[in-house]
């Protein structure tokens, strides 16, 4: 059997992890494309040489041409501007729905059965965007934000109760900003809840909160320290965590940016929710009970991704 296309939209620092993840994973056949000429070709090369030492197989191609795109399995959309300091997700909105109005245009044509991942921020507002341009499924259309959220919440959690971060669990919802919304009941400690552990003096309320809050600046702390763009490791292992469970049909449930149409109470939206994904893509959004407390902050992160999409609809009328 062939093995599964996996096609990178954008071949920058998250596409370039993304390319060297998916070959020593040995996920598939893997096409860089990007507008900057040579940048696809160079890491394409550089990535397939690596081979010999690491021991995999597997096509590796840069290209400038979406046509060589056709027929992905995969899309992983990276294309666009990141952060600068100073900067938030919400300041890249002109420039990034341009891009992902060429990027779903070029999917469209080339690749209109590919499951697509994106990752270009403000992510719930992009995704949208993309989704609308490209006119593929719903549900074959997912934004990249809540593992990375709860990745980062998973690292401080295990920093702080100075146990491996493969025994702990963690949900983080609503849209990929300053709104989102770590569920602390939701999250344990090899199945302890996390407000038990704070009842059994592991921790303090304080200093949980801190560490919430930490996750919700997580971005921003990396884009602090690089200064020149935004975080890339973490980001590119999430998304390939996400693709891996389509391609081989895991049916990992993983909070996602998905389309959102009855559960929790919305209509017609993406943002962070858990999802289950599968061979279908999106198989499964589990509508989760949330306590007064929890949906008034999920609520106003709903009213933050729903303020940037008006936003898209304004500057691009199409989408109105
Ligand atoms: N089509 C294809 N590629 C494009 C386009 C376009 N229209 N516009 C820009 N690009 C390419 C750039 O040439 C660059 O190689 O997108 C790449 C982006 O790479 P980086 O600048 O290194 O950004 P990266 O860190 O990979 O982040 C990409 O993900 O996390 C988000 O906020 C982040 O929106 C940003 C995106």
């Amino acid at each position: 059997m062939a093995r599964p296309k996996i096609a990178l939209i954008g071949a920058g620092q998250i596409g370039g992890t993304l390319a060297h993840l998916a070959a020593i994973k040995e996920l598939g056949d893997v096409v860089l494309f990007d507008i900057a000429e040579g940048t696809p070709q160079g890491k394409a090369l550089d990535i397939a040489e690596s081979g010999p030492s690491e021991g995999f197989d597997g096509a590796f191609r840069g290209t400038n041409s979406y046509e060589d795109i056709a027929g992905a399995d995969v899309c992983i959309v990276t294309a666009g501007v990141p952060r600068k300091p100073g900067m938030s997700r919400d300041d890249l909105l002109g420039i990034n729905l341009k891009v992902m109005k060429s990027v779903g245009e070029g999917i469209r044509a080339n690749a209109p059965n590919a499951f697509v991942i994106c990752i270009t921020n403000p992510l719930d507002a992009m995704v949208w965007a993309l989704r609308e341009f490209s006119g593929l499924p719903h549900n074959k259309v997912v934004g990249m934000a809540g593992v990375l959220d709860s990745a980062r919440f998973r690292h401080f959690l295990s920093l702080e109760f100075e146990v491996s971060m493969r025994d702990v669990t963690a949900f983080v919802l609503g849209g990929h900003g300053d709104t989102m919304v770590p569920l602390v009941r939701y999250s344990t400690v090899a199945g302890i809840p996390l407000p038990d552990l704070i009842e059994m003096g592991w921790t303090t309320q304080e200093r949980m909160d801190a560490i919430v809050q930490r996750t919700r600046d997580g971005g921003a702390e990396i884009v602090g320290l690089l200064k020149t763009g935004s975080a890339f490791y973490a980001p590119a292992t999430s998304a390939i965590e996400m693709a891996e469970s389509y391609l081989k049909d895991q049916r990992r449930l993983l909070p996602c940016a998905a389309y959102v149409d009855g559960a929790l109470g919305l209509k017609g939206m993406y943002v962070g929710v858990p999802t289950v994904i599968g061979a279908n893509g999106i198989e499964r959004i589990v509508d989760i009970r949330l306590t007064k407390d929890e949906q008034a902050m999920f609520d106003k992160s709903v009213a933050a991704v729903n303020g940037l999409v008006e936003a898209c609809k304004a500057i691009d009328p199409s989408l109105a």
